[in-house]
């Protein structure tokens, strides 16, 4: 499954870092409700890229949420609490959902 998702990501053009970040997001289970592409349970990665770009802060602003879960921003659906992503981790995949391409 892990290297459908390499693969897949590879024919998408992403680099290698951020091949890492994407394992890093699979292993968090982000995907489970999240995708680069499109809407699942939680919105497109690339969606949230074009909301916060230019501002400074989104990635500590998201870094925040995506520990301590989050509602009310893209519709009736809240974001649980992922306590299993530590700080730093947290910091990683906020920054690297903000550079996704659109
Ligand atoms: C149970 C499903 C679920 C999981 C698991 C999940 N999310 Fe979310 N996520 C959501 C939903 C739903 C929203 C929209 C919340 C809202 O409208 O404020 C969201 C919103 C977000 C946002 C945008 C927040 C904002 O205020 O604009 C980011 C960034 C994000 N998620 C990242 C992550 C990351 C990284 C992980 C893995 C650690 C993760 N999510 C795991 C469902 C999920």
């Amino acid at each position: 499954m892990k290297r459908v998702l390499l693969l897949a990501a590879m024919c998408l053009g992403f680099s290698a870092p951020v091949l890492a970040d994407l394992a890093l997001a699979t292993s968090k289970n982000c995907m489970a409700c999240h995708n680069v592409e499109r809407k699942v349970l939680g919105p497109a990665f690339k969606d949230i890229a074009a909301k916060y770009k230019g501002d400074a802060g989104a990635a500590d602003m998201l870094a925040n949420k995506i520990r301590k879960g989050g509602a009310g921003v893209w519709g009736p659906v809240p974001m649980p609490a992922n306590t299993q992503v530590s700080e730093a981790e947290a910091k990683k995949l906020a920054t690297w959902i903000l550079v996704t391409p659109q």
